[in-house]
């Protein structure tokens, strides 16, 4: 490809490969309670189903980056990368295995180092996995544990809960707007519509109105059906680059773009409590670097972790104005609607295993673009937006996924 760069009032000829990368396989546990599963059990069953859905073998892998956030706290693991590596069978061949780490957008963070790390050059396929085994403890100690990604000296310490954090900013949110209750009850509904026809989701049952309004309090205002779950799951994908694919006759989703940014750890710090100003500066990156529309996207994965969030994040997405993404739950964010939001059934009906969250949204968006999502196929999907989010908005990691 031919780029042509404007240098003040010189011109720059550079004739570069375009090296472009592809999402080329893609597998993930079910998402749920799997006590008879442990961590490692669950990222190699990820990693063997994403690997042999790509046809590779080991000799084609060049690294392989784990996405994980507690399992340091919860499961007492540390030392993932070489985790994977050892029980995928994977060491002897000395192949490089990293963790990374950014709360719950750790998933969304591995897929964007290795998608940067095929972009560079330096390798060609990598394996991308996240997992996470957040029910071997509850109660109070998961509640303790997974309040940890909030800042521990101005938040968790006074007794913050991410539910409560969401809670102040749903209030605040609704009283501004006069926006009520029903508009973030109906968001759940839609993720469990979605969810129930998704074999890997941790929820199945769909949901009424009556039902998601009237279940058990958590923080007022948001309740049960508000909440994402405590969750199991690994994910997994093989990116590879333009070079690997044309060689070995393979067929790919493209990532068109992937970027991210930063917010204050603290709610209290930002200027507006209810605007994800990390979703609005990614968004607009990764729209930019991608070359398409907002009105291009098909449909959206985003990180519904409690049903405000999701309204928020399809304002600061830009589909909506400040106050009015209630106008779009009811209808438009629906399968067949103007912008089908979650077909996997989200963070709320799928689960919410930490660190798998943004790797599982690449598989369901690159199984959806190869027409292969099943009962939730959205028709003549073309581009997939996917927004992973790490605690109350800190930071949002987008990729814009198509053809
Ligand atoms: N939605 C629907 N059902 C849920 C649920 C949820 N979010 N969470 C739990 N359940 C179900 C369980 O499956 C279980 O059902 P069963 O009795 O049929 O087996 C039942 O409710 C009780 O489960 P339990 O694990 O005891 O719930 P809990 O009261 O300890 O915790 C929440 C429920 C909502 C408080 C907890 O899941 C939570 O804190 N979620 C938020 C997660 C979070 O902070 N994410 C951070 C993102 S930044």
């Amino acid at each position: 490809m031919l780029y042509i760069q404007s240098l003040g009032k010189y011109w720059l000829w550079v004739i570069a490969l375009s090296n472009e990368v592809y999402i080329i396989g893609a597998g993930e546990t079910k998402f749920g309670e799997l006590w008879d599963k442990s961590l490692r059990n669950l990222a190699v069953e990820a990693g063997l189903k994403a690997v042999e859905d790509a046809g590779i073998y080991s000799k084609d892998i060049d690294a392989i980056y784990g996405a994980n956030s507690l399992a340091g706290i919860i499961n007492m693991q540390e030392n993932i990368g070489a985790l994977i590596a050892d029980f995928s069978g994977l060491s002897a061949e000395g192949i490089p295995s990293l963790r990374v780490e950014s709360s719950t957008a750790s998933g969304g963070a591995a897929l964007r180092d290795a998608y940067l790390s095929i972009k560079s050059g330096e390798y060609d396929v990598v394996v991308v996995g996240g997992v996470e085994k957040m029910t071997d403890i509850h109660g109070s100690d998961i509640l303790e544990k997974s309040s940890s990604i909030l800042d521990r000296e101005w938040e968790a310490f006074f007794g913050a809960t991410p539910a409560a954090m969401a809670a102040l900013i749903a209030r605040k949110y609704m009283h501004d707007f006069g926006v009520e209750k029903e508009a973030l009850s109906m968001f759940s509904v839609n993720d469990h519509l979605n969810g129930s026809k998704n074999p890997d989701a941790q929820f199945r049952n769909k949901l009424t109105i009556q039902q998601a309004m009237n279940s058990t309090a958590v923080a007022d205002p948001l309740n049960m059906m508000d909440c994402s779950p405590m969750s199991d799951g690994a994910a997994a994908v093989v990116l590879a680059s333009e070079s690997f694919i044309k060689k070995n006759k393979r067929e790919g989703v493209r990532i068109l773009s992937s970027a991210v940014a930063e917010d204050y750890l603290s709610v209290g710090s930002r200027k507006s409590i209810y605007t994800l100003n990390s979703t609005k500066l990614a968004v607009e990156k990764a729209l930019r670097k991608s070359g398409i529309k907002r009105n291009d996207i098909s449909f959206m994965e985003v990180h519904d972790s409690f049903s405000i969030f999701g309204l928020l994040e399809l304002e600061d997405l830009g589909f909506a104005e400040k106050g009015k993404a209630k106008d779009l739950v009811y209808d438009e964010i629906k399968l067949n609607g103007s912008i089908p939001v979650n077909p996997s059934g989200g963070l709320k009906a799928k689960g919410d295993p930490y660190g798998a969250v943004g790797v599982g949204q690449a598989v369901d968006a690159y199984r959806q673009l190869k027409g292969k999502a099943g009962d939730n196929q959205i028709k003549d999907a073309k581009y997939a937006l996917l927004h992973n989010m790490a605690g109350t908005g800190t930071s949002s990691i987008i990729h814009i996924l198509g053809e």
